[in-house]
């Protein structure tokens, strides 16, 4: 029976990567998958594509490597090349070179495990790297997931939030997010799986591991991306801080009020917005 860990979102973050690392040498592990968004929303990508390519460890790709890559292509909306609300998203462009873009331009939509073929990787779902897969994903939709693959285990990520769920036959496992989790724990979260004896059904562990934060907070401002990545470098590193969503709802509610995404603005939306609240509730009351 082999032991396998999945861990995602590293979102360049080298400290909660090497302590996850850490944290796998001491367990007798069989197998390591990697889930995608390797890069983007923070910093350090560059490092991180170089630690994974080293590892050889099997790596699919997040929405956040296509990000990376089309930025580098300028394949972006005329403004993006401009607006200062994406100068984050360019430099993260610029930081990573051509060989890392080649390593994550090469990363496939999903993997299976080599030493379990019931294993099945995906960044966000069957669909989509983009579909995350949470609480709020109905039992139906699951059920169309399981139609399309053959194994009864299928591993995802991109919510940053660890979640289990079980049906008949299948069982969906989110890991959760080594290096910017927006489940309100600050830690690098992953997951182990394991079969049964006997039975083989499949046991998950959600491990959680402390890391030296500082160290990464320092690196947003001894890189440059602080200063250069302008508004949207600030709301990461308060994610990064909070373990919480910003960034996308206040861009999001940016485009409903219809208003810049200034710093000014940001200070109206922390005023309204409670990040423990759902999206859609908070979208619901600010939409009344
Ligand atoms: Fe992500
Ligand atoms: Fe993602």
């Amino acid at each position: 029976m082999s032991r396998i860990a999945v861990l995602a979102d590293i979102h360049a973050n080298p400290p909660a990567l090497e302590a996850v690392i850490d944290d796998l040498s001491d367990l007798e592990i069989d197998e390591v998958l990697v889930g995608g968004d390797l890069v983007g929303r923070g910093p350090c990508g560059s490092t991180v594509v170089d630690r994974i390519e080293e590892l050889g460890w099997t790596t699919i790709r997040g929405n956040h490597e296509d990000y990376v890559l089309s930025f580098r292509r300028r394949d972006v909306p005329d403004d993006w090349l401009v607006a200062d609300e994406w100068s984050a998203s360019r430099w993260m462009a610029e930081e990573i070179d051509d060989r890392h873009a080649e390593f994550i331009d090469a990363l496939p939509f999903s993997a299976s495990a080599e030493t379990d073929a019931d294993l099945r990787l995906f960044h966000g779902s069957p669909r989509s790297y983009n579909e995350g897969i949470g609480h709020w994903t109905s039992r139906g939709t699951l059920e169309e997931h399981f139609e399309g693959i053959d194994e009864s285990l299928l591993v995802c990520a991109h919510t940053h939030r660890p979640l289990k769920r079980e049906l008949d036959g299948g069982m969906v496992v989110n890991v959760g997010s080594v290096g910017l989790p927006f489940n309100g724990d600050p830690r690098a979260q992953y997951a182990i799986f394991e079969r049964t004896a006997g039975t083989g059904s499949w046991t998950v562990e959600f491990r959680q591991v402390d890391y030296d934060r500082d160290a990464m907070l320092k690196h947003y401002e001894t890189t440059g991306f602080l200063e250069a990545g302008g508004i949207t470098a600030h709301i990461l590193k308060r994610e990064l801080e909070q373990a919480r969503p910003y960034l996308v709802p206040f861009l999001k509610w940016t485009e409903i009020e219809d208003v810049e995404p200034t710093f000014d603005r940001f200070d109206d939306f922390l005023s309204i917005f409670d990040p423990e609240e759902s999206m859609m509730d908070f979208f619901n009351r600010v939409r009344d």
